[in-house]
């Protein structure tokens, strides 16, 4: 059975965005895989937190992990930073990165333009992640759009690290969705849907009442031309929101169109939103149930335990590779 890693930064409020690039798709992959899904605080706070709201994402994306159908009994849910040997792999994986490569990923020039101080580990984000993927002999890494470059570095250290040491480390494969890899701003479409988003109306967090929902979308930017056709360079809303609707449903985008040809954007947004409340409503609900619950700590207990068995392992070889420590005697 092939093994799945993917991870999700505690943040903020998670996007719809998050929920159709690769939540989603985590549900369909665990029932024929051995799944690891974690909450990765430690990137979180690559950039400045606050403590109690942290605490609260940390906790409400564990709740929606499970919410989404994230099954326990199937796949290991666990925190990072409960899981020590993903810091301790990631400062090896520093060892072999070069700030020049570092330096080119658009994540760290995004969230690094325009500031006046940048912490240095915004920088080495990247090796933490390749740490996180590589300690489970990870063969394949569900992600939206975003993540590519850094999983193409990743595929570049492991590489690199089985070529100077010792050959330990799986190389992973990238696994992005046909469609929803990228779900757009509802406000600025030619720019990614994101938790940190400061313009509230440009994303749908999963946790948005219906009301909100609504309005959101009845307020998405889209175009003159009043008829509901995918082409993403001309019509980057419409396009947007034809594709969360088909994402959604699982309808075709095609079907869609062809539905929606004869009436106006009013009808279509309608029928968008409608389809995402009734998605949604479900998961708020079991959310809600979820997050105040012993179960949720137990299951995070028991998968933080599964995660550094594993994880352990894959770091002594690692280290040994690299004649870190002694070598240990039989007893
Ligand atoms: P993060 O927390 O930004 O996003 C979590 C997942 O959601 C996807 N995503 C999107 N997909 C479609 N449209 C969007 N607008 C959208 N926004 C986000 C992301 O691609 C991601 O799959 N660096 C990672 C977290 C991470 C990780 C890992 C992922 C740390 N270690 C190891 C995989 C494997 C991140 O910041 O994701």
């Amino acid at each position: 059975m092939k093994t799945i890693f993917s991870g999700i930064q505690p943040s903020g409020s998670l996007t719809l965005g998050n929920y159709l690039g690769a939540l989603k798709h985590f549900v369909d992959l665990q029932a024929d895989h051995n799944c690891y899904f974690c909450i990765v605080d430690e990137h979180a706070i690559t950039v400045p937190q606050d403590r109690l709201k942290l605490r609260n994402n940390i906790r409400s994306l564990a709740a929606l992990y499970l919410a989404v159908g994230i099954d326990p009994n199937q796949s290991t849910l666990f925190i990072q930073s409960e899981v020590p040997a993903h810091t301790q792999l990631g400062w090896i994986m520093q060892t072999i990165s070069y700030i020049g490569e570092l330096e080119r990923m658009t994540q760290f020039k995004d969230k690094s333009s325009g500031k006046e101080t940048v912490s240095s580990a915004l920088l080495t984000y990247p090796p933490l992640m390749t740490a996180d993927i590589l300690l489970y002999n990870t063969d394949v890494v569900p992600v939206g759009e975003d993540q590519k470059q850094h999983l193409e570095l990743t595929k570049t250290l492991a590489q690199r690290f089985n070529n100077k040491y010792n050959d330990i480390f799986t190389i992973p494969e990238i696994s992005v969705p046909k469609v929803g890899a990228r779900i757009m701003s509802l406000q600025e479409p030619t720019r990614k849907m994101s938790k940190s988003d400061e313009n509230q109306k440009a994303s749908i967090f999963i946790l948005d009442e219906p009301k909100q929902i609504e309005k959101k979308i009845k307020s998405a930017v889209t175009d003159s031309e009043g008829i509901v056709r995918f082409d993403k360079e001309n019509k980057p809303g419409i396009s947007n929101l034809l594709t969360i609707h088909a994402s959604c449903t699982g309808e075709s985008i095609e079907s869609l169109e062809n539905k929606y040809e004869h009436v106006g954007y009013g009808v279509f947004k309608q029928e968008t939103a409608d389809v995402l409340i009734d998605l949604l409503a479900p998961i708020q609900k079991r959310h809600n149930e979820l997050i105040q619950s012993p179960e949720l700590d137990d299951i995070l207990d028991h998968g933080a335990d599964k995660a550094a068995v594993k994880a352990n392992k894959t770091l002594a070889k690692a280290k040994k590779a690299m004649g870190l420590g002694r070598v240990k005697k039989k007893k």
